[in-house]
């Protein structure tokens, strides 16, 4: 498989439908990643690429971490699988024990799952739950955000506000409103960190509140920073505003944090580095470094003790996955932990980021760039779109990046950069200065 030519004559036909691809376009000319250490792929015929998305906002330590490898080989040997339900095995309780001390304070317990579009529904479903086993049944409503991107479950895909993502699975979920999202290039552009202006956006969900009423209303979902959809940092004081509203009107402030959390913006959760506490997170991810799938759902001590009532030979929650709390995943995010905590990876992007955002601005006189936005260790350069055909420029600037050895994510015609938090300064310049390179040649 090392002559590209005869790569793609293979895969042409391909039984496999790949996810979120364009798999014609694929097929027909193969990006293939064979291997990976560090900040590296590499291809089948040897190319070294530069991880500028750590793999898809998840591999945060690094590709091919010793110790996480030999804590996956070594919990794969000891136990391959173990039942959840009514069932346990000592390493997800090691595992939780692990992560509280790291949880935004007041947060701590946590359901475990196997990706960050079943956290999103887990946390969906425990809000519901939750208000019905206090009697507040009556609270059905789900409230997401324009542009938020909440995984491809049901759930997730009725509260989440990318429209090419919902328009063909009919209804999705009943109940779900949206607010307005916060992009808002005429008074934001080329921002750095946090937006100025759009505070006042938050008061949309006061809006829904008095439409609706508020006691309809469970949860209100967001991401603090919108990554998927095009990175959309949150203007100064939204997330605040955001917190008042669902306090002041009992709703749930759920936090998905599938991308956010684990050291991407200098702190364990971005809820730390904005300074505001919702009451459940979704994670997944950077929870494991992306070796083995996992995710989980984090909440306040009284959401937990809400379900704890009611005779003791009942199940408290009727909802878990088989793999919940899987032991090789289990293995895999205790060596994660160990490498965050030896390499302080869940803080040293306090240092990076300054850098990161000089270089990631440096692209501004770049052909075409309308905006660039960043916090922590995210960027993001949104191009204008060529007439007719949005889309092309950035998805051309995706496929020429990849030649030149960067691997860069596009949506649309935003690039986004998401490397892995272990990045040097040097392989920061290679990363914008690839970018460069390719936007001068993307007409
Ligand atoms: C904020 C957010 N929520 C949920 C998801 C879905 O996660 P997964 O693809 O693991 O199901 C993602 C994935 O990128 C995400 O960014």
């Amino acid at each position: 498989m090392n002559d590209r030519a005869s790569v793609a004559a293979t895969l042409e036909n391909s039984p496999f439908f790949m996810p979120f691809s364009m798999n014609r376009q694929f097929k027909k000319h193969p990006r293939l990643l064979a291997r990976a250490e560090g900040m590296y792929y590499y291809t089948p015929e040897g190319r070294k690429i530069l991880d500028g998305t750590a793999g898809l906002w998840c591999v945060n330590a690094g590709h091919c971490r010793k110790k996480i490898v030999d804590a996956v080989a070594r919990g794969v040997a000891t136990l391959d699988f173990a039942p959840p339900f009514q069932m346990g095995h000592p390493l997800a309780f090691e595992f939780a024990e692990r992560i509280a001390p790291l949880l935004p304070k007041g947060i701590t317990r946590m359901f475990f799952t196997n990706s960050g579009s079943e956290s999103v529904d887990t946390a969906l479903k425990l809000a519901l739950a939750y208000h019905r086993v206090r009697g507040e049944g009556h609270r059905m409503r789900l409230i997401g955000r324009e542009k938020g991107y909440h995984g491809v479950n049901f759930g997730g895909t009725a509260v989440g506000g990318i429209v090419g993502n919902r328009k063909i699975f009919g209804a999705l979920v009943t109940g779900v409103d949206h607010i307005r999202h916060t992009h808002d290039l005429a008074k934001n552009a080329f921002s750095r960190g946090q937006p100025k202006h759009g505070a006042e956006l938050a008061e949309d969900l006061e809006r829904l509140c008095q439409l609706h009423d508020p006691s309809t209303i469970a949860a209100m979902i967001v991401e603090p920073v919108a990554c998927s959809a095009g990175v959309f940092v949150p203007p100064l004081g939204y997330l605040q505003k955001l917190r008042e509203i669902c306090d002041r009107h009992g709703i749930l402030l759920i936090f998905d944090e599938v991308i956010n959390a684990w050291g991407r913006l200098g702190k364990p959760f971005a809820a730390d580095y904005f300074g505001v506490i919702p009451d459940l997170i979704t994670t997944a991810k950077g929870i494991t470094n992306g070796t083995v799938p996992m995710g989980a759902v984090f909440m306040k001590e009284d959401l937990y003790q809400a379900f704890m009532t009611g005779p003791e030979n009942s199940i408290e929650m009727p909802h878990g996955y088989t793999y919940s709390a899987h032991p090789v995943a289990c293995a895999a995010g205790l060596g994660t932990m160990d490498v965050y905590e030896e390499e302080g990876l869940l803080t040293r992007v306090g240092e990076l980021a300054q850098y990161w955002e000089d270089a990631a601005h440096s692209l501004r006189d770049c052909p075409n760039v309308i905006d660039i936005r960043n916090l922590g260790l995210i960027a993001a350069i949104e191009l204008a779109p060529r007439a007719g055909a949005p889309g092309a420029r950035g998805f051309e600037a995706h496929l020429k990046a990849f030649e030149q050895g960067a691997y860069i994510r596009t949506t649309g015609d935003i690039l986004a950069f998401s490397p892995p938090l272990i990045i040097q300064k040097s392989e920061i310049d290679q990363l914008f200065g690839t970018a460069r390179e390719v936007l001068k040649t993307v007409a």
